[in-house]
Protein backbone atom coordinates (compact mmCIF):
# COMPACT_ATOMS: atom_id res chain seq x y z
CA UNK A 1 0.00 0.00 0.00
CA UNK A 2 1.63 3.13 -0.99
CA UNK A 3 0.78 6.34 1.47
CA UNK A 4 -1.78 8.11 -1.00
CA UNK A 5 -3.58 4.53 -0.22
CA UNK A 6 -4.26 5.12 3.16
CA UNK A 7 -7.48 5.81 4.09
CA UNK A 8 -8.22 8.71 6.66
CA UNK A 9 -7.60 8.74 10.27
CA UNK A 10 -11.07 8.19 12.03
CA UNK A 11 -12.03 11.37 13.77
CA UNK A 12 -13.36 9.50 16.62
CA UNK A 13 -11.10 8.79 20.43
CA UNK A 14 -10.94 4.99 20.24
CA UNK A 15 -9.27 2.46 23.32
CA UNK A 16 -8.57 -0.48 22.23
CA UNK A 17 -5.94 -1.52 24.61
CA UNK A 18 -4.95 -0.27 28.36
CA UNK A 19 -2.88 2.98 27.72
CA UNK A 20 0.08 2.27 26.77
CA UNK A 21 -1.15 -1.15 24.98
CA UNK A 22 1.30 -4.31 24.86
CA UNK A 23 3.16 -2.90 20.97
CA UNK A 24 3.70 0.55 23.07
CA UNK A 25 5.07 -1.31 25.99
CA UNK A 26 7.49 -3.36 23.99
CA UNK A 27 8.79 0.28 21.94
CA UNK A 28 8.84 1.96 25.44
CA UNK A 29 11.44 -1.18 26.75
CA UNK A 30 13.75 -0.82 23.73
CA UNK A 31 13.44 2.95 24.09
CA UNK A 32 14.90 2.82 27.79
CA UNK A 33 17.79 0.42 26.40
CA UNK A 34 18.44 2.38 23.69
CA UNK A 35 17.73 6.16 23.87
CA UNK A 36 19.29 8.83 26.07
CA UNK A 37 17.24 8.83 29.73
CA UNK A 38 17.51 12.94 29.21
CA UNK A 39 15.03 12.66 25.98
CA UNK A 40 11.84 12.12 28.14
CA UNK A 41 8.20 11.55 26.90
CA UNK A 42 5.22 12.96 28.37
CA UNK A 43 2.82 9.37 27.10
CA UNK A 44 3.96 6.51 27.18
CA UNK A 45 2.47 5.96 23.92
CA UNK A 46 3.71 5.77 20.27
CA UNK A 47 2.48 7.06 17.47
CA UNK A 48 1.80 5.42 14.18
CA UNK A 49 -0.52 8.07 12.30
CA UNK A 50 -2.03 11.34 12.80
CA UNK A 51 -4.24 14.03 11.35
CA UNK A 52 -7.12 16.32 12.32
CA UNK A 53 -7.25 16.40 15.77
CA UNK A 54 -6.23 12.23 16.31
CA UNK A 55 -2.99 9.99 17.01
CA UNK A 56 -3.01 6.92 16.39
CA UNK A 57 -0.96 4.59 18.57
CA UNK A 58 0.93 1.44 17.63
CA UNK A 59 -2.16 -0.61 19.11
CA UNK A 60 -5.02 1.06 17.10
CA UNK A 61 -5.88 3.60 19.81
CA UNK A 62 -7.07 6.75 18.75
CA UNK A 63 -6.11 9.54 20.80
CA UNK A 64 -7.56 13.42 20.95
CA UNK A 65 -4.72 15.75 20.41
CA UNK A 66 -4.65 18.65 22.84
CA UNK A 67 -0.87 19.29 22.04
CA UNK A 68 -0.05 19.34 18.63
CA UNK A 69 3.22 18.01 19.23
CA UNK A 70 3.78 21.25 21.67
CA UNK A 71 2.38 24.00 19.19
CA UNK A 72 3.98 22.66 15.36
CA UNK A 73 0.71 20.70 13.99
CA UNK A 74 -1.21 23.65 13.72
CA UNK A 75 -2.52 22.84 10.27
CA UNK A 76 -2.57 19.51 11.35
CA UNK A 77 -0.27 16.39 11.39
CA UNK A 78 -1.22 15.33 7.95
CA UNK A 79 -2.22 18.19 6.05
CA UNK A 80 -2.83 17.27 2.64
CA UNK A 81 -1.53 20.35 0.96
CA UNK A 82 1.42 19.67 2.98
CA UNK A 83 1.99 16.03 2.25
CA UNK A 84 1.86 16.75 -1.55
CA UNK A 85 4.18 19.64 -1.42
CA UNK A 86 6.81 18.01 0.43
CA UNK A 87 6.31 14.64 -1.88
CA UNK A 88 7.18 16.99 -4.79
CA UNK A 89 9.61 18.02 -3.25
CA UNK A 90 11.43 15.21 -2.21
CA UNK A 91 11.33 13.72 -5.81
CA UNK A 92 13.58 16.96 -7.08
CA UNK A 93 15.48 16.81 -4.21
CA UNK A 94 16.12 16.94 -0.70
CA UNK A 95 18.92 18.93 0.04
CA UNK A 96 21.72 20.98 -2.24
CA UNK A 97 22.81 23.90 1.11
CA UNK A 98 21.15 27.10 0.29
CA UNK A 99 24.67 28.50 1.16
CA UNK A 100 26.53 26.53 -1.73
CA UNK A 101 23.83 26.27 -4.24
CA UNK A 102 20.04 28.09 -3.69
CA UNK A 103 16.85 27.42 -4.47
CA UNK A 104 13.41 29.26 -4.93
CA UNK A 105 11.90 27.91 -1.78
CA UNK A 106 13.83 29.16 0.91
CA UNK A 107 13.64 32.68 -0.53
CA UNK A 108 9.53 32.25 -1.85
CA UNK A 109 9.42 31.25 1.89
CA UNK A 110 11.34 34.91 3.02
CA UNK A 111 8.96 36.40 0.98
CA UNK A 112 6.35 34.93 2.59
CA UNK A 113 7.01 35.88 5.83
CA UNK A 114 8.23 39.32 5.11
CA UNK A 115 4.54 39.97 3.64
CA UNK A 116 2.70 38.40 6.88
CA UNK A 117 4.76 39.50 10.41
CA UNK A 118 4.27 42.20 11.59
CA UNK A 119 4.81 45.88 10.02
CA UNK A 120 4.90 47.09 6.32
CA UNK A 121 8.84 48.54 6.39
CA UNK A 122 11.36 46.88 4.39
CA UNK A 123 12.15 43.50 6.02
CA UNK A 124 14.82 40.53 5.15
CA UNK A 125 14.46 37.02 6.64
CA UNK A 126 17.16 34.23 7.92
CA UNK A 127 15.93 30.63 8.16
CA UNK A 128 17.26 27.83 10.83
CA UNK A 129 16.43 24.86 11.64
CA UNK A 130 15.07 25.24 15.28
CA UNK A 131 13.40 27.63 17.73
CA UNK A 132 16.15 28.00 20.00
CA UNK A 133 18.67 28.01 16.95
CA UNK A 134 16.00 31.44 15.65
CA UNK A 135 16.18 32.82 18.69
CA UNK A 136 20.27 32.87 19.11
CA UNK A 137 20.41 34.39 16.02
CA UNK A 138 18.34 37.03 16.45
CA UNK A 139 20.46 37.62 19.26
CA UNK A 140 23.46 37.88 17.16
CA UNK A 141 21.75 40.18 14.54
CA UNK A 142 20.62 42.58 17.66
CA UNK A 143 24.33 42.32 18.82
CA UNK A 144 25.82 42.77 15.43
CA UNK A 145 23.26 45.87 14.83
CA UNK A 146 23.69 47.87 17.69
CA UNK A 147 27.70 46.98 18.97
CA UNK A 148 26.27 46.08 22.02
CA UNK A 149 26.70 42.87 25.01
CA UNK A 150 23.63 42.92 27.03
CA UNK A 151 20.37 41.25 26.52
CA UNK A 152 17.27 41.32 28.52
CA UNK A 153 14.90 38.48 29.24
CA UNK A 154 12.09 38.11 31.40
CA UNK A 155 10.58 35.61 34.74
CA UNK A 156 9.39 32.67 33.82
CA UNK A 157 10.34 33.30 29.70
CA UNK A 158 11.51 29.80 27.63
CA UNK A 159 13.91 30.56 24.65
CA UNK A 160 15.55 26.69 24.01
CA UNK A 161 17.95 24.14 25.39
CA UNK A 162 21.01 25.46 23.72
CA UNK A 163 23.52 27.44 25.60
CA UNK A 164 22.73 30.51 25.15
CA UNK A 165 18.91 30.15 24.82
CA UNK A 166 19.32 27.45 28.18
CA UNK A 167 21.05 31.28 30.16
CA UNK A 168 17.57 33.27 28.57
CA UNK A 169 15.01 30.38 29.89
CA UNK A 170 14.09 31.20 33.37
CA UNK A 171 13.25 27.81 35.36
CA UNK A 172 16.10 25.28 36.53
CA UNK A 173 14.47 21.84 36.52
CA UNK A 174 14.86 20.30 33.78
CA UNK A 175 16.26 22.83 31.44
CA UNK A 176 19.11 24.27 32.92
CA UNK A 177 20.25 21.99 35.84
CA UNK A 178 23.58 21.03 36.07
CA UNK A 179 24.56 22.63 32.45
CA UNK A 180 26.40 25.43 33.50
CA UNK A 181 28.39 27.67 33.15
CA UNK A 182 25.84 29.79 31.19
CA UNK A 183 26.10 31.95 28.35
CA UNK A 184 26.99 35.79 30.12
CA UNK A 185 25.07 39.39 29.34
CA UNK A 186 21.49 37.99 30.16
CA UNK A 187 19.90 39.75 32.35
CA UNK A 188 16.22 39.20 33.96
CA UNK A 189 13.07 41.60 34.02
CA UNK A 190 9.88 40.73 36.40
CA UNK A 191 6.95 40.66 33.57
CA UNK A 192 3.56 41.30 33.81
CA UNK A 193 1.25 38.52 35.44
CA UNK A 194 -1.81 39.46 35.90
CA UNK A 195 -2.50 36.46 38.08
CA UNK A 196 -0.07 36.76 40.36
CA UNK A 197 0.61 39.99 40.13
CA UNK A 198 -2.08 41.79 42.13
CA UNK A 199 -3.37 42.56 38.52
CA UNK A 200 -1.19 45.22 38.02
CA UNK A 201 -2.03 47.01 34.97
CA UNK A 202 0.15 46.61 31.63
CA UNK A 203 2.04 50.09 31.34
CA UNK A 204 2.77 49.97 35.70
CA UNK A 205 4.08 46.40 34.92
CA UNK A 206 6.10 47.63 32.20
CA UNK A 207 7.71 50.62 34.56
CA UNK A 208 8.22 48.26 36.64
CA UNK A 209 10.47 46.24 34.69
CA UNK A 210 12.21 49.04 32.31
CA UNK A 211 13.48 50.88 35.65
CA UNK A 212 14.67 47.73 36.57
CA UNK A 213 16.55 47.31 33.50
CA UNK A 214 17.26 50.66 33.54
CA UNK A 215 19.15 50.57 36.36
CA UNK A 216 20.62 47.10 36.44
CA UNK A 217 21.57 47.10 32.87
CA UNK A 218 21.33 50.64 31.25
CA UNK A 219 19.80 51.07 27.92
CA UNK A 220 23.36 52.23 26.23
CA UNK A 221 24.32 48.48 26.98
CA UNK A 222 21.77 46.86 25.58
CA UNK A 223 21.51 45.30 22.42
CA UNK A 224 17.93 43.04 22.64
CA UNK A 225 15.11 42.99 24.42
CA UNK A 226 13.53 39.19 23.77
CA UNK A 227 9.90 38.49 24.90
CA UNK A 228 7.38 35.79 24.01
CA UNK A 229 4.18 37.78 23.35
CA UNK A 230 2.53 35.17 25.50
CA UNK A 231 4.64 33.08 27.40
CA UNK A 232 4.78 29.26 26.30
CA UNK A 233 6.67 26.97 29.02
CA UNK A 234 6.08 29.23 31.53
CA UNK A 235 2.38 29.02 32.41
CA UNK A 236 0.67 30.65 28.75
CA UNK A 237 0.87 33.89 31.40
CA UNK A 238 -0.48 37.11 28.72
CA UNK A 239 0.85 40.20 30.02
CA UNK A 240 -1.72 42.91 30.69
CA UNK A 241 -2.58 44.95 27.80
CA UNK A 242 -0.10 47.87 27.36
CA UNK A 243 2.74 46.02 28.88
CA UNK A 244 4.01 44.95 24.97
CA UNK A 245 3.83 48.40 23.45
CA UNK A 246 5.31 50.29 26.28
CA UNK A 247 8.28 48.04 26.14
CA UNK A 248 8.63 48.16 22.28
CA UNK A 249 8.17 52.10 22.30
CA UNK A 250 10.73 52.13 24.98
CA UNK A 251 12.91 49.88 22.67
CA UNK A 252 12.70 52.25 19.61
CA UNK A 253 13.26 55.41 21.98
CA UNK A 254 16.68 53.83 23.42
CA UNK A 255 17.80 52.05 20.03
CA UNK A 256 17.32 48.70 21.55
CA UNK A 257 16.41 45.67 19.49
CA UNK A 258 13.36 44.71 20.36
CA UNK A 259 12.57 40.92 19.36
CA UNK A 260 8.98 38.77 19.67
CA UNK A 261 9.77 35.20 20.26
CA UNK A 262 6.81 33.86 18.23
CA UNK A 263 8.31 30.54 18.12
CA UNK A 264 4.93 29.40 19.81
CA UNK A 265 2.16 31.56 19.56
CA UNK A 266 2.87 32.50 16.01
CA UNK A 267 1.06 31.18 12.80
CA UNK A 268 -2.61 31.43 13.51
CA UNK A 269 -1.83 30.05 17.18
CA UNK A 270 -3.36 32.54 19.32
CA UNK A 271 -6.06 33.78 16.53
CA UNK A 272 -4.06 36.23 14.70
CA UNK A 273 -1.68 35.59 12.62
CA UNK A 274 0.78 36.35 15.23
CA UNK A 275 0.46 37.23 19.08
CA UNK A 276 1.51 40.82 18.48
CA UNK A 277 -0.82 41.91 15.84
CA UNK A 278 -3.44 41.76 18.63
CA UNK A 279 -2.01 45.01 20.19
CA UNK A 280 -0.97 46.41 17.24
CA UNK A 281 2.81 46.05 18.35
CA UNK A 282 5.66 46.01 15.67
CA UNK A 283 8.87 43.92 16.73
CA UNK A 284 11.99 45.07 15.10
CA UNK A 285 12.84 40.99 14.92
CA UNK A 286 10.56 38.23 15.18
CA UNK A 287 11.36 34.49 15.97
CA UNK A 288 9.28 31.79 14.24
CA UNK A 289 9.16 28.40 14.76
CA UNK A 290 7.25 25.37 15.39
CA UNK A 291 3.87 26.21 13.45
CA UNK A 292 5.96 27.44 10.50
CA UNK A 293 6.05 24.09 8.53
CA UNK A 294 3.19 21.80 9.67
CA UNK A 295 5.80 19.22 11.30
CA UNK A 296 8.95 19.57 9.20
CA UNK A 297 11.89 21.67 11.37
CA UNK A 298 12.42 24.96 10.07
CA UNK A 299 12.72 28.58 12.05
CA UNK A 300 12.88 32.13 10.65
CA UNK A 301 14.29 35.48 11.91
CA UNK A 302 12.62 37.91 10.05
CA UNK A 303 12.87 42.04 10.66
CA UNK A 304 13.77 45.40 9.57
CA UNK A 305 16.37 45.30 6.91
CA UNK A 306 19.48 47.93 8.45
CA UNK A 307 18.64 45.19 10.91
CA UNK A 308 19.03 41.97 9.59
CA UNK A 309 21.67 42.86 7.31
CA UNK A 310 24.13 43.88 10.10
CA UNK A 311 25.93 40.81 10.20
CA UNK A 312 28.85 39.98 7.57
CA UNK A 313 28.35 37.95 4.60
CA UNK A 314 28.80 34.31 6.05
CA UNK A 315 27.99 35.34 9.49
CA UNK A 316 24.72 33.58 9.37
CA UNK A 317 23.49 30.03 7.59
CA UNK A 318 23.81 26.67 8.79
CA UNK A 319 24.74 23.23 6.86
CA UNK A 320 20.66 22.52 7.13
CA UNK A 321 19.16 25.81 7.71
CA UNK A 322 15.99 26.49 5.04
CA UNK A 323 16.20 22.74 3.77
CA UNK A 324 13.94 22.37 0.73
CA UNK A 325 11.77 20.08 2.48
CA UNK A 326 10.75 22.57 5.27
CA UNK A 327 10.63 25.28 3.03
CA UNK A 328 7.95 23.32 0.59
CA UNK A 329 5.98 22.33 3.61
CA UNK A 330 6.30 26.03 4.94
CA UNK A 331 4.48 27.35 1.85
CA UNK A 332 2.22 24.63 1.88
CA UNK A 333 1.21 25.32 5.49
CA UNK A 334 0.75 29.15 4.78
CA UNK A 335 -1.50 28.55 2.24
CA UNK A 336 -3.37 26.12 4.19
CA UNK A 337 -3.53 28.51 6.80
CA UNK A 338 -4.79 31.47 4.43
CA UNK A 339 -7.46 29.36 2.26
CA UNK A 340 -8.96 27.78 4.78
CA UNK A 341 -9.39 30.62 7.63
CA UNK A 342 -7.18 29.10 10.69
CA UNK A 343 -6.61 32.27 11.57
CA UNK A 344 -10.32 32.38 12.61
CA UNK A 345 -10.67 28.90 13.72
CA UNK A 346 -8.31 29.23 16.02
CA UNK A 347 -10.69 31.84 17.44
CA UNK A 348 -13.93 29.62 17.46
CA UNK A 349 -12.14 26.97 19.01
CA UNK A 350 -10.64 29.73 22.04
CA UNK A 351 -14.32 30.94 22.01
CA UNK A 352 -15.27 27.01 22.93
CA UNK A 353 -12.49 26.24 24.98
CA UNK A 354 -12.55 29.42 27.16
CA UNK A 355 -16.77 28.91 27.97
CA UNK A 356 -16.12 25.32 28.63
CA UNK A 357 -13.23 26.35 30.94
CA UNK A 358 -14.47 28.65 32.74
CA UNK A 359 -17.43 27.64 33.73
CA UNK A 360 -15.41 24.43 34.80
CA UNK A 361 -14.07 27.56 36.88
CA UNK A 362 -16.78 28.71 38.40
CA UNK A 363 -17.96 25.36 39.98
CA UNK A 364 -14.49 24.51 41.03
CA UNK A 365 -12.44 26.48 43.47
CA UNK A 366 -8.96 24.95 42.47
CA UNK A 367 -9.39 26.39 38.71
CA UNK A 368 -7.45 29.34 39.67
CA UNK A 369 -7.15 30.74 36.44
CA UNK A 370 -8.38 30.21 33.18
CA UNK A 371 -6.24 32.34 30.45
CA UNK A 372 -5.29 32.41 26.70
CA UNK A 373 -6.00 33.14 23.41
CA UNK A 374 -7.20 31.13 20.63
CA UNK A 375 -6.08 27.63 20.38
CA UNK A 376 -3.77 28.17 23.21
CA UNK A 377 -5.05 28.25 26.51
CA UNK A 378 -4.57 27.11 30.14
CA UNK A 379 -5.61 26.88 33.61
CA UNK A 380 -3.53 27.15 36.52
CA UNK A 381 -4.42 25.24 39.28
CA UNK A 382 -4.06 26.15 43.31
CA UNK A 383 -5.16 24.94 46.17
CA UNK A 384 -9.01 25.43 46.72
CA UNK A 385 -9.86 29.19 46.56
CA UNK A 386 -6.03 30.28 47.12
CA UNK A 387 -3.16 30.91 44.84
CA UNK A 388 -0.92 28.26 45.97
CA UNK A 389 -0.19 26.05 42.77
CA UNK A 390 -0.85 22.62 42.76
CA UNK A 391 1.64 20.89 41.02
CA UNK A 392 0.07 17.31 41.93
CA UNK A 393 -3.35 18.21 41.23
CA UNK A 394 -2.21 19.00 38.00
CA UNK A 395 0.20 16.23 37.27
CA UNK A 396 -2.82 13.66 38.23
CA UNK A 397 -5.48 15.47 35.74
CA UNK A 398 -2.72 15.08 32.90
CA UNK A 399 -2.22 11.20 33.98
CA UNK A 400 -5.92 10.85 33.94
CA UNK A 401 -6.83 12.33 30.87
CA UNK A 402 -3.87 10.55 28.78
CA UNK A 403 -5.10 7.23 30.42
CA UNK A 404 -8.24 7.96 28.63
CA UNK A 405 -6.83 8.96 25.57
CA UNK A 406 -6.85 12.61 25.44
CA UNK A 407 -2.82 14.14 25.32
CA UNK A 408 -2.45 17.41 27.45
CA UNK A 409 0.57 19.30 28.15
CA UNK A 410 1.51 20.86 31.90
CA UNK A 411 3.72 23.46 31.79
CA UNK A 412 4.53 26.91 34.15
CA UNK A 413 7.66 27.85 36.55
CA UNK A 414 5.23 26.27 39.26
CA UNK A 415 4.14 22.71 37.11
CA UNK A 416 0.48 23.75 38.23
CA UNK A 417 -0.57 24.94 34.24
CA UNK A 418 -3.01 22.17 31.96
CA UNK A 419 -1.85 23.92 28.53
CA UNK A 420 -3.85 23.12 25.89
CA UNK A 421 -2.40 23.36 21.84
CA UNK A 422 -4.90 21.53 19.67
CA UNK A 423 -3.86 21.65 16.01
CA UNK A 424 -6.80 23.79 14.24
CA UNK A 425 -7.82 20.73 12.23
CA UNK A 426 -9.58 19.74 15.38
CA UNK A 427 -13.78 18.94 15.34
CA UNK A 428 -15.46 21.01 18.06
CA UNK A 429 -16.98 17.43 18.82
CA UNK A 430 -13.14 16.18 19.87
CA UNK A 431 -12.60 19.30 21.39
CA UNK A 432 -15.69 18.71 23.30
CA UNK A 433 -14.58 15.38 23.77
CA UNK A 434 -11.23 16.16 25.22
CA UNK A 435 -12.89 18.33 27.63
CA UNK A 436 -15.47 15.97 28.83
CA UNK A 437 -13.00 14.09 29.98
CA UNK A 438 -10.87 16.69 31.72
CA UNK A 439 -14.01 17.59 33.28
CA UNK A 440 -14.37 13.75 34.74
CA UNK A 441 -10.86 13.70 36.03
CA UNK A 442 -11.27 16.64 38.24
CA UNK A 443 -14.42 15.62 39.51
CA UNK A 444 -12.80 13.00 40.84
CA UNK A 445 -9.65 13.85 41.97
CA UNK A 446 -9.13 14.91 45.44
C1 LIG B 1 8.74 30.57 22.94
C2 LIG B 1 9.72 29.51 22.57
N1 LIG B 1 10.94 29.87 22.15
C3 LIG B 1 11.85 28.96 21.78
C4 LIG B 1 11.58 27.62 21.85
C5 LIG B 1 12.62 26.62 21.44
O1 LIG B 1 12.23 25.98 20.26
P1 LIG B 1 12.93 24.61 19.82
O2 LIG B 1 12.47 23.57 20.78
O3 LIG B 1 12.41 24.38 18.41
O4 LIG B 1 14.39 24.85 19.85
C6 LIG B 1 10.31 27.19 22.28
C7 LIG B 1 9.99 25.75 22.39
O5 LIG B 1 9.10 25.33 23.07
C8 LIG B 1 9.35 28.16 22.66
O6 LIG B 1 8.15 27.82 23.09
Amino acid sequence: MTLTDLPPVTQRRLLVSDLPGPRSRALMERKVGAVAAGVGTTLPVFAARAGGGIVVDVDGNHLVDLGSGIAVTTVGASAPRVVEAVREQVTAFTHTCFMVTPYDGYVAVAEALNRLTPGDHEKRTALFNSGAEAVENAVKIARAHTGRDAVVVFDHAYHGRTNLTMAMTAKNMPYKHGFGPFAPEVYRAPVSYPFRDGGLDGATAAARALGQIDKQVGAANLAAVVIEPIQGEGGFIEPAPGFLPALAAWCREHGVVFVADEVQTGFARTGDLFACDREGVVPDLIATAKGIAGGLPLSAVTGRAEIMDAPHVGGLGGTYGGNPLACAAALAAIETIEAEGLVGRAREIGTLMLERLRSLQARDPRVGDVRGRGAMVAVELVEAGSDVPDPHLTKSLATAAHQQGVIVLTCGTYGNVLRFLPPLSISDELLHDGLDVLETALGSAS
